[in-house]
């Protein structure tokens, strides 16, 4: 029988993603593989020549193929680095992007400027990937995060436990701020953030195969425009956050206006900003109580 060594492996399956069109081919092949063979992705490289035995190749056999069919690749190995963090991830919760690393970075840097203790609210935190990296940035904080989706829950509190944040961060079912209870929970905070679902119904016809078929659309689509959730949380901001806080939110490429003109009705705040991401898209807006 053929012997399959970890770097043939890992070149067939680059060529197999390549020619199935897998988005990041070689490193989704090095994730399954470490995956499969429970090693990280650089002793993948220590252990070139190492031969793989036949119960990791019919495991590997299987992974191949969900990633063959666009299953997407964070939830076949159940996590996702996010803003150099592991975050588990499973097909009940978003799987973190890129792009919402930004979203983090200000929302560091503006916390460390609040003075101590400080307090967050993370609404539709799905994985708890905001939450999570934010609580690690910044010292003496307290981050209130909700999502509608208890599953989702279950997987941030996954999260938090890994990283040791359940001092520091509190999960709530609810919708929106329905689950912040006053007298029971701060329900002022410093900054208000959040990822929210904001996929237009056109939008959502076009997405990926990786995408709509995989993952929630709870956690996607959010009306018509894509705006009825920023139309929600915009409309309650206010009165849940302390003057000079900021609510800071990642939209959709075409939603700077849409957002910008909820925000300006609102007459709550006193600078608004659009940040764009380094694909030059409009990603982030944030807006000064
Ligand atoms: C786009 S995902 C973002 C998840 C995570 N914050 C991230 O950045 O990866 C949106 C999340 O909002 C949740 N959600 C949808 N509607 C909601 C609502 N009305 N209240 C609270 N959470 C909601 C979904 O369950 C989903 O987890």
């Amino acid at each position: 029988m053929e012997t399959w060594t970890i770097q043939k492996l890992l070149n067939w399956m680059t060529d197999y993603f390549t020619t199935n069109e897998i988005d990041e081919p070689r490193l989704s092949a090095e994730m399954i593989l470490s995956y499969a063979l429970d090693l990280k992705r650089i002793e993948l490289y220590m252990h070139f020549n190492r031969a793989v035995d036949k119960p990791t190749l019919d495991k590997l056999h299987q992974l191949i193929k969900r990633a063959a069919a666009s299953e997407p690749i964070a939830y076949l190995v159940g996590r996702k680095e996010f803003y150099s963090l592991e975050i588990k991830v499973n097909s009940d919760c978003l799987i973190p992007r890129p792009e919402t690393e930004l979203l983090v970075e200000r929302a560091i840097e503006f916390l460390r400027k609040r003075p101590a203790p400080r307090y967050a609210c993370d609404l539709c935190t799905g994985s708890g990937c905001i939450a999570t990296a934010v609580a690690k940035g910044v010292d003496d904080i307290k981050i209130i995060a909700t999502d509608i989706c208890d599953a989702a829950l279950s997987v941030a509190a996954e999260n938090v436990a890994h990283h040791n944040l359940t001092g520091n961060i509190h999960l709530l079912c609810g919708d929106l701020f329905d689950p912040v209870i006053e007298g029971l929970d701060q329900t002022r905070f410093d900054l208000i953030i959040s990822n929210p679902p904001y996929i237009s119904t056109a939008e959502m016809a076009g997405l990926g195969k990786n995408v709509k078929d995989y993952e929630p659309h709870k956690a996607l689509h959010a009306g018509e425009e894509g705006l009825d959730i920023y139309k929600r949380i915009i409309e309650q901001a206010n009165d849940h956050l302390k003057d000079d806080g900021a609510l800071m939110l990642e939209i959709g490429y075409k939603q700077a206006a849409g957002v910008t003109e909820l925000l300006e009705n609102t007459n709550a705040f006193k600078k608004i900003t659009v940040e764009k991401d380094p694909h030059g898209n409009d990603r982030i807006v944030t807006a000064i109580k």
